[in-house]
């Protein structure tokens, strides 16, 4: 557990960390990213032919290059938004003959340039695994097959056959499929009700997993704090509870997946927007586990994980999605990006897959050039999360005095903390322990009493800026991991506004 205690100001802030205390696995997958057909994201982003920086697929070198160093272990595609006109057939086959459609989500044209086959050779390039979005605003149930068909199937059959003939004798065994996006959503084609929504999401996983059984399917849920989320999640649990083709062991519904984007002009409410986001972690579990138990679902029958599929800073006001999202990222963002992902880390018992969106260019913490790639603040806690922080989570006890002012969304307030100190620990299988913190605070840099910590010396990760404002850009890289030492005794100095990675041997 990690606990938190609000001190009243002028009182000595202290971390203690249990490493014999684990929490729960974390699930590699809370680092995973999302590449949609929108804006610069493949088109320019990942898929840039042409460039000098490109490979003979057309891919941008640097940008894989950037994935790896990430070491992103699974990647969502095509959409997102775009999905819901996305007919995957359009984008396989000879270049020359794959046609070029209107799309209605951020309202542009597709060329199809880059379709299924290519993002597979990507993933497989970059070393990730592929998760694929299906198509519920204009898709059929019979389109989704055939696709599940052409990326999984090893029969003899007319989309394995296609699959050959495009010359990709092996199944790609693609083992997460999302079924559908947003659709609740307003902005959706073929937006639809919660009733319409559950009937279609469980016809459609069974059909699907009479294809191919060992597919992992992930329901659309809202934002883990909606009637949608209760609803469809009842439902979908409810007509598991007999298990698969009578297999109680095995469900249909494998993971519920929730969207979180937060932003606010003035820093703090921006800084702590995240804690919405582990709030409705904790809300979306309950919902789970009250669906288990009004349905009487036997324990057998695995208990669906959440899927963070979407989540990031973002405000469409700011960066409007029709005009690529192209977020330009402040030290602020960089800290509410920590704050998230010490939410992901705490509550990793929950968690089976996170993807912040987007990977590249739309809303993204990297932006390419045609010549160069420029790493945004929000980049850097995501790289010491991604590098360090896989292991278990490991018990804390913070005491901080807390930020009681304003916060965004409203309802943060009296439903989950915001102390100025956010923090959260990982015991690494390598033996390393890991303590993230996070001091949101604008103006006041914070002495912690850290003795418990059992370390002779500790490495030093500190990703900070001049203020909050500041900004990366080609020419002037404001933020960054400064490296240092501590001897790992008594008290250590959280600057303000910074995030902080202290890591040391367990002795
Ligand atoms: O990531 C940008 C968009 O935000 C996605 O297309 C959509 O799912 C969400 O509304």
């Amino acid at each position: 557990m990690a606990t938190f205690t609000s001190i009243p100001d002028g009182e000595k802030p202290s971390i203690s960390v249990h490493p014999a205390n684990k929490i729960a696995k974390i699930n590699d997958n809370i680092y995973g990213g999302f590449t949609e057909h929108m804006g610069r994201c493949i088109y320019g982003g990942i898929y840039d032919p042409g460039n000098p920086l490109s490979d003979e697929n057309g891919f941008r070198k640097d940008v894989i290059e950037a994935f790896q160093e990430l070491k992103v272990p699974v990647v969502r595609y095509p959409g997102g938004n775009f999905v819901a006109t996305y007919d995957w057939r359009d984008g396989i086959g000879p270049r020359d003959q794959r046609p070029a459609r209107p799309e209605l989500a951020w309202i542009g044209t597709e060329t199809n340039e880059f379709g299924t086959d290519e993002f597979m050779k990507w993933c497989e390039v970059v070393g990730t695994e592929p998760y694929l979005c299906l198509n519920f605003g204009t898709g059929t149930l019979a389109e989704a097959l055939g696709w599940l068909e052409y990326c999984n199937s090893d029969r003899d059959s007319y989309y394995a056959n296609l699959r050959r003939k495009n010359g990709r004798e092996k199944p790609y065994n693609v083992k997460y499929w999302a079924l559908g996006n947003e659709c609740w959503g307003p902005w959706q084609v073929e937006q639809m009700t919660k009733e319409d929504y559950a009937k279609k999401a469980w016809q459609w996983a069974k059909a699907l997993k009479l294809l191919d059984p060992t597919i992992t399917l992930i329901l659309c849920g809202e934002t883990g704090t909606s009637s949608w989320d209760y609803y469809v999640l009842n439902k979908c649990v409810k007509w598991s509870v007999h298990g698969l083709s009578g297999d109680t062991t095995k469900s249909f519904i494998d993971m519920h997946s929730i969207h979180i984007y937060t932003a606010d002009n003035e820093h703090l409410p921006n800084a702590t927007a995240p804690r919405a986001a582990e709030r409705a972690i904790q809300m979306t579990s309950a919902l789970i586990d009250l669906a288990r138990i009004e349905n009487k679902v036997p324990e057998t029958v695995p208990r669906p994980t959440i899927c963070f599929d979407e989540w990031n800073v973002w405000d469409p006001v700011r960066a409007p999605g029709e005009e690529g999202a192209e977020e330009k990222y402040t030290l602020s963002d960089a800290l509410a990006v920590a704050v998230f992902l010490n939410g992901f880390i705490r509550q990793a018992k929950d968690m089976g897959m996170a993807n912040i969106a987007q990977s590249v260019n739309v809303i993204s913490p990297l932006m390419t050039s045609k010549d160069g790639l420029i790493k945004q603040t929000i980049w850097w806690p995501l790289l010491l999360f991604s590098k360090y922080m896989r292991g278990h989570t490991i018990a804390i006890n913070v005491k901080s005095p807390e930020y009681t002012g304003r916060t965004n969304p409203s309802w943060i307030r009296g439903t989950i903390e915001t102390p100025y100190l956010d923090a959260c620990a990982v015991a690494g299988e390598d033996g390393w322990l890991n303590l993230a913190v996070t001091n949101v605070s604008e103006e006041r840099d914070f002495e912690v009493d850290l003795s418990g910590l059992k370390a002779d010396k500790v490495e030093v990760h500190t990703v900070t800026g001049e203020h909050v404002q500041v900004t990366n850009t080609a020419e002037d890289q404001q933020v960054g991991i400064q490296e240092s030492e501590w001897d790992g005794k008594g008290t250590y100095t959280f600057p303000k506004h910074s995030f902080t990675l202290l890591r040391w041997k367990a002795i």
